[in-house]
């Protein structure tokens, strides 16, 4: 479908944007007020650590009710809800906490994250970092943007120079491999981040706080908005060996810099369990 039939669908991409900008804000003005002092955990997904809190189900529910209310048919797929499927091109892709464990903590770090498909392609993307007061949102062709400023990635950093933001899966074995891939990773790098949100992580890509981005096994909910915020702010962003990125691999930095974190990565085997 080319861009004018999709117009004529009733799609129009800078609407899309501004109704999930307004949405996560939405979501994280509820997430903010009531929070408590100490979420507590309701239940474990994948192991012990991976927790939900009522607040994650609550926000979702939130932001599935603010899609059905403005646009009915669409399709979403959310972290705690599965996917629904839609009648029309268009798909909603939401992790409603990204960084629980940071919600949990009260670490200042964790973000609604909110992506929108046309006909598989994610078109819009916002991230709102809630506890910072950041909101993220690009537009595919648009830029990435924050408080007004379009958002470039740093360019022209060498490996051995470059911040390294990564993440690690909830479960024992993924770590172990995951640890084992760090460790071959630090020596040969300015610093490795640990931040506990994928979607701000590809964020601080695109703000230049940090120079690139790995993990294993982030799932599409984690980087559909923030994948995006990065590459419209010039970040390349794929899996290993040409492949895209995937829960096998997101890998996210300036090129030049990509080349070389995927040439370091490679032999490491990173994708291993
Ligand atoms: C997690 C965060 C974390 C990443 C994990 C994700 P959640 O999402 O993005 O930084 O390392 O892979 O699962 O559980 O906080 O929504
Ligand atoms: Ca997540
Ligand atoms: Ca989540």
């Amino acid at each position: 479908m080319d861009e004018r039939e999709r117009q004529d669908d009733g799609v129009r991409e800078e609407e899309l944007l501004e109704l999930a900008a307004r949405i996560a804000e939405e979501a994280g003005q509820m997430l903010l007020a009531k929070r408590p002092a100490r979420p507590e955990v309701l239940a474990t997904k994948s192991s012990p650590t991976d927790v939900v809190t009522a607040l994650d189900r609550a926000a979702e529910e939130l932001i599935r009710a603010r899609i059905a209310e403005a646009r009915p048919g669409d399709a979403v797929l959310g972290e705690e809800g599965g996917d629904t499927p839609g009648e029309g091109v268009v798909r909603w892709v939401v992790d409603p906490i990204d960084g629980t464990v940071n919600f949990l903590y009260g670490v200042p770090d964790w973000a609604v994250s909110i992506g929108v498909e046309v006909d598989g392609e994610i078109v819009a993307g916002v991230v709102n970092n809630v506890p910072r007061g950041e909101l993220f949102t690009a537009r595919r062709g648009g830029g990435a943007w924050l408080r007004g400023e379009r958002l470039r990635c740093n360019t022209g950093v060498p490996l051995d120079r470059a911040l390294v933001a990564t993440g690690f899966g909830y479960g024992a074995a993924r770590r172990r491999v995951q640890a084992e891939v760090v460790a071959q990773v630090v020596p040969r790098v300015r610093d490795i981040r640990r931040g506990g949100s994928c979607a701000i992580d590809l964020c601080s890509v695109a703000a230049g706080r940090v120079d690139a981005y790995y993990e294993r096994g982030a799932n599409y909910w984690d980087h559909a908005a923030g994948g995006l915020v990065a590459t419209e702010a010039g970040a390349r962003l794929g899996g290993l060996n040409g492949r895209p990125v995937s829960p096998d691999m997101v890998l996210c930095a300036a090129p030049g810099l990509f080349e070389e974190l995927h040439d370091l990565l490679v032999p490491l085997d990173p994708e291993r369990d």
